[in-house]
């Protein structure tokens, strides 16, 4: 029996794996057939467990499961026994039963780990405070359709060493591009930068040097709201506005994964600048996770 693959960290994944996820994606997008059936989810059914609220990542895979044949079950986290206290492990192995995948949006990484142990279906991490391995995959690809080679591009993150920017870590240590994050003291990413290409500085200009693509995110993430006073003055100086754009490469993109603080982290003027891919970044997460749960359920 083929062991279940599961989508938990861009860790898990080689480059090939990456590219060819993305190459996917595009062709999906574009409205090109695979090698496989037209509708390889026709007679599955995913269940999407959230434990945090979501507009992009909920509706993108609802509408994705429903596109690719499938069906979706919304479960939230309250609804179920889950939340008076069945074990993971009991859930995990009890929804493999129904469910052909399930997608999930959590809080520790050791939740979404514990429920691959002992789930047979495969398990796709929605979101959690370590990572956002989907989100990721959305903006590579839209960086890719805006022109760049995002193998070989500089890009930078100005703001909180978040699950984001966990993620964009994870993806420039297996594509090998230069990234550069500049975060603030105390703020720094839980992922270890331990390659030449990967850097962490307190300057947000030299982050931005040269780089053709900028990511940021709020400054206070799910979760961290009671901490929102104490953050506001801890990332002064972490926008992401037109002074920092005037340091970046030619051409430079702006990412920001939504929602946003206009007027925190990013500018209002920036966000809705011709360097903003925003939008297109948005919809690229219906395509690449698409392309995702294709990948996971055919094989
Ligand atoms: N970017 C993102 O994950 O958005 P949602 O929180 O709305 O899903």
């Amino acid at each position: 029996m083929k062991k279940t693959r599961h989508f938990l960290s861009l860790a898990d994944y080689s480059k090939d794996d990456i590219l060819n996820l993305l190459r996917r994606a595009s062709a999906m997008k574009r409205g090109e057939p695979g090698k496989g059936p037209a509708r390889p989810l026709e007679g599955k059914s995913v269940g999407l467990l959230f434990d945090k609220p979501s507009t992009r990542t909920r509706v993108s895979f609802d509408v994705g499961v429903y596109q690719l044949g499938g069906h979706p079950i919304f479960l939230h986290s309250r609804d179920i026994q889950l939340y008076r206290g069945e074990p993971i492990k009991d859930t995990a192995r009890v929804l493999s039963r129904y469910l052909d995948a399930i997608v999930i949006r959590t809080f520790g990484q050791e939740i979404v780990e514990e429920f691959a142990k002992w789930s047979t279906i495969p398990v796709i991490n929605a979101l959690t405070d370590l990572s956002h391995p989907c989100q990721i995959l959305g903006d590579l690809l839209t960086l890719q359709e805006a022109g760049l080679d995002i193998c070989t591009m500089k890009a930078a993150w100005i703001g909180d060493g978040n699950n984001v920017a966990n993620s964009w870590i994870n993806a420039a240590k297996k594509l090998g591009f230069k990234f550069v994050l500049a975060c603030p003291e105390g703020y720094d990413p839980a992922v270890p930068i331990d390659c030449d290409n990967v850097k962490l500085t307190r300057d947000p200009i030299e982050a931005a040097r040269d780089a053709n693509a900028i990511s940021t995110d709020v400054w206070a993430s799910m979760g961290q709201e009671k901490e929102s006073a104490v953050r506001q003055r801890a990332f002064q100086g972490f926008q992401l506005n037109r002074e920092i754009l005037n340091y970046a490469g030619n051409p430079v993109f702006v990412l920001h994964c939504l929602p946003a603080h206009r007027g925190e982290e990013i500018t209002d003027d920036l966000l809705e600048s011709e360097h903003s891919l925003i939008w297109d970044e948005a919809e690229n997460r219906l395509h690449v996770q698409k392309a995702l749960l294709e990948n996971l359920l055919s094989r």
